[in-house]
């Protein structure tokens, strides 16, 4: 018999960190002016178009944080980060991105390395990522939406 059940999507996290729900009011020379729930909504849609089942969260605490990453771990969902100022600084946030079993994706919108600021020119989360998309806007999200849709395998 030939099975013509079609797999359910594949979930993905897409989570934030702190000021990233202020997008289209924060800084807009440097972070454009997409709102963070027009954020929200690109990436369900692209999602959808790359037969992912995309949640999208965002968080001003990094308890919190650490617990998504923490439950995505046991869960084995692949995650796209963007950890915001946490990616600087957050040891805790390198020892839950550790633990992740599933594709990590770093996401940024700008690109931190371009920076002026010395202290954003090092990540905590790029030595457990796949890849490292930056300095492409909202755009950027959608790309590693991609990286996570080549990678799976369901
Ligand atoms: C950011 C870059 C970080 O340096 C900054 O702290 C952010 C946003 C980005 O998406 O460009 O909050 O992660």
């Amino acid at each position: 018999m030939t099975d013509t059940a079609a797999q359910p999507a594949r979930t993905v996290l897409v989570l934030n960190g702190p000021n990233l729900g202020r997008l289209g009011k924060r800084q807009p020379e440097i972070y454009g002016r997409t709102t963070y729930a027009d954020l929200v909504g690109l990436c369900e849609g692209w999602g959808s178009d790359l037969g992912l089942a995309v949640e999208v969260r965002q968080t001003n605490h990094e308890g919190v944080m650490v617990d998504w990453l923490n439950a995505a771990a046991d869960d084995g969902t692949p995650v796209v980060l963007n950890a915001a100022a946490w990616t600087h600084y957050s040891y805790a946030v390198y020892d839950a991105c550790a633990q992740l079993t599933a594709p990590l994706v770093e996401v940024h919108l700008s690109d931190p390395e371009a920076r002026p600021e010395t202290w954003r020119h090092s990540s905590v989360v790029t030595a457990h990522a796949v890849a490292v998309v930056k300095g492409k806007g909202v755009d950027g999200y959608r790309e590693a939406l991609e990286v996570v849709a080549d990678g799976a395998t369901g």
